[in-house]
């Protein structure tokens, strides 16, 4: 076991993750990598127009794809898509590179801040709010299964969420070495 791990962010859109991703970097020196960028880069597109072009399934596989070739040479931030719990492959992937780390929040919050932008393809539909309530209930049983350890962002900056992770972190190595 190593005492140094990546830091894996999951959570739902509108959980911070990004954000809070470039906190963790900034704060830690570690490389980010973001899976949503990478995926974006090589099919050259946006995620909304890939889910457009070519759909939710392909994008899934794509997104396991690039977890399986995702081998960090040292400790970095990885920043996942909402959706990356979905395939308990892609939860086992993430978990031979570091701990897990669920960005969780009330519900509202989540939508509010998920719905402030529009590039997220599942949610431009009609209702999104109940798209959105949807995949919450169907997730939160997922992210609360696959998580080491989980942090409230309800009442938190992102500079304040990076940082509990990072005590959390050094917690959480020294248990398990
Ligand atoms: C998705 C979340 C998005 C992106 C894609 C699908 C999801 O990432 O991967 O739109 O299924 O929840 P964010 O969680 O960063 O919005």
């Amino acid at each position: 076991m190593h005492a140094a791990k990546s830091i894996v962010l999951i959570g739902m859109m509108g959980a911070g993750k990004s954000s809070v991703g470039r906190c963790l970097q900034r704060q830690s020196g570690l490389a980010r990598l973001d899976t949503d960028e990478m995926l974006a880069a090589e099919f050259g597109m946006s995620i909304a127009q890939i889910f457009e072009k070519h759909g939710e399934e392909k994008f899934r596989d794509a997104e396991t794809e690039l977890l399986r070739k995702l081998a960090p040479d040292r400790p970095a931030i990885i920043v996942t898509g909402g959706g990356i719990v979905l395939r308990p492959q892609n939860v086992d992937l993430l978990k031979s590179v570091g701990a897990l780390v669920w960005l969780a929040a009330d519900e509202d919050i989540l939508f509010e801040r998920a719905a402030r932008r529009d590039h997220r393809p599942l949610l431009q539909k009609e209702n999104p709010r109940a798209i959105f309530a949807k995949l919450f209930r169907e997730r939160e049983a997922l992210y609360a299964a696959s998580a080491d350890f989980q942090i409230n962002t309800s009442e938190k900056t992102h500079d304040e969420v990076a940082e509990t992770i990072l005590n959390k972190m050094e917690e959480f190595s020294s248990l398990r070495q």
